[in-house]
């Protein structure tokens, strides 16, 4: 199956599942990670900047109407609304929820929403497919819960790429998995993890274990020599990207610091759930930084504390990382995967520096210095398609915004 997928070009033109509508961008800019100084954080604690504490939401983390459809994924519904509201709790690139889906009483079709595409940040819509196939993986999971039992097609219209799969549903007896469970309390971590507690091999053999290797593999990078290797390409990704003035803008067009706009747009990436101290949080909601501080913040963020206290790293591989299919599966996997490590209280962050930077190359040509760097560190033939850091928590993983299910289903 090869839809029209044409890259993005560097102006931003929009072509192939781009062409519908266009995109509107606010660029933010937005503390990822601490990179700010003290006589900042002074300023922060005057008197006079507690109106903005209160306005920017920092003593209202987690609530309002942009949280209330993480208390509404619960099995009481048992109707094909109530599977669209779990769907839209699952993970997603930059929180773009690119998802639409259309219910009746024994279906959902799920489409792409192309108008949340993430520019050069995903020129080849990858991450756009594997988020798709992340809100799938939660409807199948979810549907037991339901009182349902989900069969899916993926990508059934070939003349429609915007429509990646059809769920149907048959009636079932209900049961209540601990997966389905785990669809609430799922959260990214970008916290530092706890180097104290490895992950075993028996939990990442486990781990692999839940993969359909007929369709994609996971890769460990577990010892020292392979963490090292991983680890410091995802550092040097990371300095690619924020040396890349249009991908600085239009990762920054996700960032939300305004309380108020992430109470009306419920998506995009926010300061809550960034792995900062509260202290760090409160701050960056009150004292606007520029894009420059916020990308110093995310590389040093990524160099001196997500990568060093990874327990491992993982990547999920494919042999075609054009096709939309498999694409589509390895998000089915890594929600399944994020889900079970839930359950077993092990956290998980995507870490996607390095595929972003890969399509940034293949879209416009570039010398493939980080495709030939990661291939080197992966099984011949294939290529990642998704990259990850695990790891046992330090601290709490807090939840990001999300549009609820009626927002995002197509009359
Ligand atoms: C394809 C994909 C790529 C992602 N890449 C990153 C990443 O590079 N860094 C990161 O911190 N989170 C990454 N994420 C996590 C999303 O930002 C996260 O799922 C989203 O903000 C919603 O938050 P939640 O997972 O806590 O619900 C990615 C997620 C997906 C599905």
């Amino acid at each position: 199956m090869t839809p029209d997928r044409t890259p993005r070009n560097d102006r931003n033109e929009p072509k192939g599942r781009y062409d519908k509508k266009g995109r509107t961008s606010t660029r933010r800019s937005f503390l990822k990670v601490a990179g700010i100084g003290l006589g900042t954080i002074a300023i922060a604690g005057a008197a006079g900047l507690t109106w903005r504490a209160v306005d920017g939401g920092v003593f209202a983390s987690g609530t309002g109407e942009a949280f209330a459809a993480w208390a509404q994924a619960g099995p009481e519904a048992h109707d094909a609304l109530g599977l669209v509201r779990a769907a839209v709790l699952a993970a997603n690139a930059h929180n773009a929820q690119p998802w639409q889906f259309r219910v009746a009483d024994n279906r959902i079709d799920v489409f792409a929403d192309t108008t949340r595409n993430l520019g050069t940040m995903d020129p080849l819509l990858r991450e756009m497919d594997v988020s798709l196939g992340c809100a799938i993986e939660n409807i199948v999971v979810a549907a037991p819960a339901n009182g349902k039992k989900a069969a899916v097609t993926l990508l059934p219209d070939p003349a429609d790429p915007t429509h990646v799969a059809r769920i149907d549903l048959q009636a079932a007896e209900a049961s209540v998995s601990p997966l389905f469970t785990a669809i609430a309390s799922r959260h990214t971590d970008r916290n530092s993890y706890d180097l104290t507690r490895p992950v075993s091999a028996a939990e990442l053999a486990r781990l692999s274990g839940l993969i359909d290797e007929t369709v994609a593999e996971l890769v460990w990078f577990s010892d020292p020599a392979e963490k090292n290797a991983f680890g410091a390409l995802t550092v040097r990704a990371t300095e690619a990207i924020i040396a890349d003035p249009q991908q600085v803008a239009d990762d920054a067009a996700w960032y939300r610091t305004d309380w108020h706009e992430i109470q009306s747009k419920k998506d995009g990436i926010t300061i809550d759930p960034s792995g900062q101290s509260e202290f760090i949080r409160a701050v960056s909601k009150v004292i606007p930084v520029s894009t420059a501080q916020n990308n110093a913040g995310w590389l040093a963020g990524t160099r001196d504390s997500q990568v060093p206290t990874a327990a491992a790293f993982g990547a999920l591989v494919v042999r075609d990382p054009l096709d939309t299919g498999e694409r589509l599966a390895v998000g089915r996997a890594w929600q399944r995967l994020h889900l079970s490590m839930t359950v077993d209280g092990v956290s998980a962050q995507p870490l996607c520096q390095l595929p972003e930077r890969i399509d940034r190359e293949r879209s416009t040509g570039l010398n493939p210095d980080f495709g030939d760097a990661l291939a080197a560190l992966l099984p011949a033939g294939r290529h990642a398609i998704m990259t990850f850091r695990i790891g046992h928590p330090t601290g709490s993983a807090l939840p990001s915004p999300r549009r609820p299910a009626r927002e995002v289903v197509l009359s």
